[in-house]
């Protein structure tokens, strides 16, 4: 497989691009200060930034081989045709897509979200305790609508999450879970600071786990902002690491919660120990309801921004759209 300085290497020959990306093609990639292009890699892509007149792309290319890919996406997108998503970023897997080292590999284009990691947005209202419990509400209902519209993200964590003018957005999809995808089994198994130590099944639930990490770290945050920089807060993670899941009795963490004279504290570090003693196919999802069965304060309610979502009306749109015989969204290799 391609290196990652192979992808920079070969993303700023435009000659390299694929004739099927269109108009993107004719982009201008982002640089840094040095004049190299910017790229933001994860463990299993490597993401380029293109401009093309008023507007900008994600070029996304794969550092590991997946023979399935195209089956994945295409299967992906056909359920986000009928299951209108808008946490969800519209896409394009384009195969042929990129010319490196002679060999063309496959290209994800997709609109570029111009926001904030969710790590690095949290940073920012640690100390605003209104902007947590809205973004934990935000949060829970997040899930509420990805479970209405059947899908599962696989790989919940705060560099797959952006906020992008203060609505939630996912990125990264190569984990995602549709009953059309049951077969289609990821080779990730999710963020380790993430994940119950136990290994799941990929499925429906696969988030349940992670969403009520990330409310909870949002809720402990609340009402107590200095975790964050006493247990180093949005370093690989926001609040929770895989050693409080190996050994919660040892977790400085989990027992500073217990510890805590309050009350909402000592519920959070009792109900992660109550996860960890369970398998994690059977941790309970997050929703408004199962928040309140716990006895948690009721959230205030969700911004309801994605009413009128341009990303949902784009779908939608797409979704009444009859494909043309050929000319299926996914772009065919040529050869
Ligand atoms: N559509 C996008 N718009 C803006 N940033 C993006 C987009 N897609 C990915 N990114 C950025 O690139 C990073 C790495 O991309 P990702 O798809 O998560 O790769 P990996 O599978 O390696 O984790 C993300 O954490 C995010 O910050
Ligand atoms: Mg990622």
């Amino acid at each position: 497989m391609p290196t990652v300085s192979d992808f920079i290497k070969a993303i700023q020959k435009k000659s390299a691009l694929h004739d099927n990306l269109g108009d993107i093609r004719d982009g201008e990639i982002r640089r840094n200060l040095r004049k190299m292009p910017l790229s933001h890699s994860g463990t299993f892509a490597v993401v380029f930034q293109t401009q093309v007149g008023p507007e900008r792309w994600a070029l996304r290319c794969f550092l590991q081989p997946s023979p399935d890919l195209q089956q994945r996406y295409q299967l992906l997108r056909e359920h986000l045709h009928t299951h209108a998503c808008p946490f969800f970023v519209n896409f394009d897997l384009h195969v042929p897509g990129l010319l490196v080292n002679e060999v063309w590999e496959p290209l994800m284009t997709m609109e570029w979200l111009e926001g904030q990691q969710l790590h690095d947005h949290v940073e920012g209202i640690v100390g605003d305790r209104d902007a947590l419990l809205q973004l934990s509400a935000d949060w829970i209902s997040m899930f509420d609508r990805l479970r209405v519209a059947g899908l599962a993200h696989g790989d919940i964590h705060h560099q797959n999450v952006l906020v992008a003018n203060g609505r939630l957005r996912l990125v990264d999809y190569d984990a995602v879970w549709t009953s059309s995808l049951s077969d289609n089994v990821p080779k990730e198994g999710g963020q380790p600071n993430y994940q119950h130590p136990r290994p799941r099944r990929y499925g429906p639930h696969m988030d349940h786990f992670p969403s009520w990490l990330v409310y909870y770290s949002l809720l402990a945050l609340s009402v107590d902002p200095s975790l964050w920089d006493r247990f180093d807060g949005g370093d690989q993670t926001l609040l929770f690491r895989r050693e409080d899941f190996l050994d919660p009795d040892g977790s400085r963490l989990l027992q500073a919660m217990r510890d805590s004279s309050s009350p909402l504290l000592n519920l959070i570090d009792a109900d992660i120990r109550a996860f960890l003693l369970r398998d994690p196919d059977t941790v309970r999802p997050l929703s408004r309801a199962s928040v309140m069965a716990a006895g948690l304060p009721l959230p205030p309610q969700p911004s309801i921004w994605w009413a009128s979502s341009p990303t949902e009306q784009e779908w939608l749109r797409r979704s009444n759209r009859v494909p043309r015989a050929g000319n299926s969204w996914i772009s065919r290799r040529t050869q």
